[in-house]
């Protein structure tokens, strides 16, 4: 049967980079078909919801789902929730993950080659908080079966890769939470004896990412570390436009570049693909289809190569020319 993929352009240039990665996904694998829906701050405006219904039933019945990114109200916004965070919730989508590699560009570092898995649904983000004028706490709940599935989805994938995990935390201070995650950590890895296994805590994680990013392969660690070690990480190997991510449950997927809607160049045609088209070759391993995310891969590499590169990277294409240059360098490899 013929994998569906429901893509959600959502706001800004979200609107500029899902087609452009729409067009890359067609000519590479002409049996998949595609759903259109919406989500986003425009669909809040006129529906009074983010992520309506039919939305969230069309990312159900999806293999996978190729989200853009939305736009934040700047004010005060009754009723309106993030549809990102709602989809994660909705879905359990408890693995959070994103590569991190050196690419053909000037500000990335070389060697670099790694995975960071971060827990996506409990920790710090929690939502449980209380406070009055004087004192404010929020909750960091840590479980073990959140631990352990977010560590065995690293594991799995390192066996993947080079069959390295880095379990990173700060068990020496936060000994009933963190130490709950490295103890589940250290069990789930003795199930995989193949997979060398070793430790960090999380400050001394942040400065060997600058020191020696070539020596990570997997990083697993909770919701707020990995939220900002992957913002972090990012920054070595050539910024926004270039990133991916994937949002993972047990049976909804959705992948998205880490960039937001950039309303500053939005609608100029001048948004960065890569990252969107990143995010696509993610999505096709995920469904099984690993030769053609890697034809995808390479023809990205080979078209930042050759200089074709939007602004944001200091070239002069648009849009359309860095897709027509990964379409024709996917031509030449298929
Ligand atoms: P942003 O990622 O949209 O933009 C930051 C800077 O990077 C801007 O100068 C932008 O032009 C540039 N940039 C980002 N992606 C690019 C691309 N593909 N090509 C070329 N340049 C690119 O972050 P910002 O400005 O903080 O947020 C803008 C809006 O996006 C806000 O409403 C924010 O809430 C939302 N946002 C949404 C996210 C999501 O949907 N997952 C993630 C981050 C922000
Ligand atoms: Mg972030």
């Amino acid at each position: 049967m013929s994998p569906v993929i429901c893509l959600l352009e959502g706001d800004g240039i979200g609107r500029e980079v899902i087609p452009a990665a729409r067009r890359v996904l067609e000519v590479l694998c002409p049996d998949l078909s595609f759903v259109q829906a919406e989500a986003g701050w425009e669909t809040f405006q006129r529906e009074g919801t983010a992520l309506p219904e039919r939305t969230v039933d069309a990312v159900a019945h999806a293999d996978a789902t190729l989200f853009g990114a939305v736009s934040s109200p700047l004010g005060p916004a009754e009723g309106y929730r993030s549809p990102i965070v709602d989809l994660r919730r909705r879905f359990d989508l408890y693995a959070n993950l994103r590569p991190v590699a050196s690419q053909p560009v000037a500000d990335s570092r070389t060697g670099i080659d790694m995975l960071i898995v971060r827990e996506n649904s409990e920790g710090l983000y929690s939502g449980i908080e209380r406070r009055d004028a004087e004192r404010a706490v929020t909750e960091r709940v840590i479980t073990r079966s959140g631990s352990e599935r977010i560590v065995r989805r690293a594991m799995d994938l390192a066996m993947e890769r080079r069959q390295h995990v880095t379990v990173v935390h700060k068990a020496n201070v936060l000994r009933a939470t963190c130490g709950l995650f490295r103890e589940a950590a250290l069990a789930v890895a003795q199930e995989y004896p193949r997979v060398r296994v070793d430790e960090l805590l999380v400050d001394a994680a942040a400065m060997r990412l600058i020191t020696a990013p070539e020596s990570f392969d997997v990083l697993v660690t909770t919701n707020l570390f990995g939220d900002i070690l992957s913002d972090e990480a990012v920054a070595l190997v050539g910024g926004l436009g270039l990133a991916p991510s994937g949002n993972i449950g047990e049976s909804v997927a959705v992948f998205e570049p880490v960039h937001g809607s950039a309303p500053d160049i939005a609608g100029k045609g001048i948004a960065n693909p890569v990252a969107a088209f990143g995010a696509a070759a993610m999505l096709l391993a995920h469904i099984g289809r690993p030769h053609d995310a890697s034809v995808l891969r390479t023809a990205m590499a080979r078209v930042l190569e050759s200089g074709a590169r939007t602004p944001d990277l200091g070239g002069d294409a648009t849009t359309d020319e860095v897709t027509e240059a990964t379409l024709g360098a996917m031509e030449e490899l298929i």
